[in-house]
């Protein structure tokens, strides 16, 4: 049962903390009227309850008094003629009196509204007794098979001497009748006041909730840096406290973003300008390969716009181009500036420029993302390249774009020991490398950018000539 009531618990609690603040507010607001009308609804029922049940004894009292006061004479004088005209006077004049009669002190009824009952005994003490006053009038509350009954007994007092009772009996379901209207009535009241108390308590909530919403949507804005306009500060409580100071973070915040963009932009530049110098340090160590890193940078744009590349990643094409060969600064110049084709040992040696470029991008860490297009920039489609033997889709795009602009610049510069080859040659030895060494879709978007190329160049070319 423990472990039943937990888990309910359990899931009060979360219930609790997903659901609005506004529901939340709405909720409280209705409970604590709801459960306040109730308690006042049966206060208020019983205070009139008992209101009502001593008005109506009072009533019985008050008229049993005032046959005891005329009844006295008359029971002295034995003038039945004349109680029996009180008696009938009395219940004629008031419906929700159900008898009365006239006892003598021996409780033997004298005169009734009931004609049968005359003659009978009333025992001295039958039913709950409910109000005994200090002129020895008694209230008792009887139940039988037809309902309760108050029956309120007054005595007969004439010049000092006790000569019987007047005994009235008011019906209690009269009572019943009055209270349920009681009950009704203040029931409709409790009840319009708590549909009244929800449709309130839920516009409170909406006035409540509405700052801290555009708060909330304020900080949403705020996180992902969206220029906006101060929030509307609704009021002078804390509330509106909390707005103000928050549209104060907020300009502060935009300011020193604005600044740390521009900061980051600039640094960004150095930082791109740094390793142009570094890339252009490196292919200056050839004469042959002067310019090559800019070239291949140049064409591998093309080529990643031409793929769509959003801006950034161009941004971050261009320096792993720059920095592709970076390992060829460790590469011995007996090997780099050799005026002859390499020997194996020669090759073997060179081909370390990958893992050199890797392990100098290594250490730091600003620079570790350009360690893959670094490092497989001489894999092959096939998977017989090198260093890892890389294959298909395996191979970094950056790797891959960067062997196809890396290969085609090669062909079209001098070596020392051969001549640049053309450029519709140099395409051609590509093209039928796809699938093979280069990554067949990148040969044909190469292709284009060659072709983009070539008729951007064209009329300038057939211009100069004329000229
Ligand atoms: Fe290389």
């Amino acid at each position: 049962m423990r472990k039943i009531f937990k888990t309910i618990w359990l899931r009060v609690q979360q219930s609790y903390r997903s659901v609005s603040l506004r529901f939340k507010i709405a909720f409280l607001v209705v409970v604590l009227l709801t459960s306040t009308s109730f308690v006042l609804s049966v206060v208020t029922v019983q205070i009139m309850n008992n209101y009502i049940l001593n008005e109506i004894i009072k009533r019985g009292e008050s008229v049993g008094k005032s046959i005891a006061a005329s009844a006295g004479y008359n029971l002295l004088s034995k003038d039945l003629l004349a109680l029996d005209n009180l008696v009938y006077k009395a219940k004629a004049a008031n419906s929700d009196m159900l008898y009365v009669a006239v006892l003598d002190p021996d409780m033997k009824t004298i005169v009734h509204s009931a004609a049968e009952m005359i003659g009978e005994t009333q025992p001295v003490s039958r039913g709950r007794l409910f109000r005994e006053a200090a002129d020895g009038t008694l209230v008792t509350e009887l139940t039988n098979a037809s309902g309760s009954i108050f029956e309120i007994l007054c005595p007969v007092v004439f010049m000092n001497k006790p000569l019987g009772s007047v005994v009235i009996g008011m019906d209690k379901s009269i009572l019943v009748e009055a209270q349920n209207k009681v009950s009704s009535m203040v029931l409709l009241v409790f009840g319009t006041i708590a549909v009244l108390g929800i449709f309130v308590s839920s516009l409170l909530a909406s006035f409540l909730i509405r700052p801290i919403r555009a708060l909330s949507a304020g900080v949403e804005e705020l996180k992902h840096g969206k220029a906006q306009s101060p929030l509307k500060v609704y009021s002078q409580d804390e509330l509106g406290r909390l707005t103000r100071r928050f549209n104060e973070m907020t300009a502060l915040i935009t300011t020193q973003r604005g600044e740390l963009t521009r900061y980051a932009r600039d640094l960004e530049e150095a930082y791109v300008s740094m390793v142009k110098v570094v890339a252009a340090a490196i292919d200056a160590r050839d004469s042959y390969t002067h310019g090559h890193s800019a070239r291949v940078a140049r064409l591998s744009l093309s080529m990643g716009r031409q793929l769509g590349l959003p801006e950034a990643e161009l941004r971050e094409l261009e320096v792993a181009c720059l920095l592709h060969d970076v390992g060829k600064i460790k590469t011995p110049d007996v090997i780099l500036l050799k005026a002859a084709k390499l020997n194996q040992e020669e090759f073997r040696e060179m081909m370390h420029h990958v893992e050199h470029g890797a392990s100098i991008l290594s250490w730091a860490p600003s620079l570790s993302k350009y360690i893959p297009s670094t490092r497989h920039h001489h894999e092959w489609h096939n998977g017989q390249g090198y260093p890892d033997g890389l294959a298909g889709e395996d191979i970094p795009l950056f790797a891959a774009i960067i062997s196809i602009a890396d290969a085609y610049d090669a062909m079209t510069s001098d070596r020392p020991y051969r001549k640049a080859i053309f450029k519709e040659e140099a395409l051609r030895r590509i093209e039928r490398m796809a699938g093979t060494q280069f990554r067949p879709e990148l040969v044909a978007v190469f292709k284009d950018v060659l072709a983009a190329e070539r008729d951007r160049t064209a009329p300038l070319a057939a211009a100069g000539a004329a000229g």
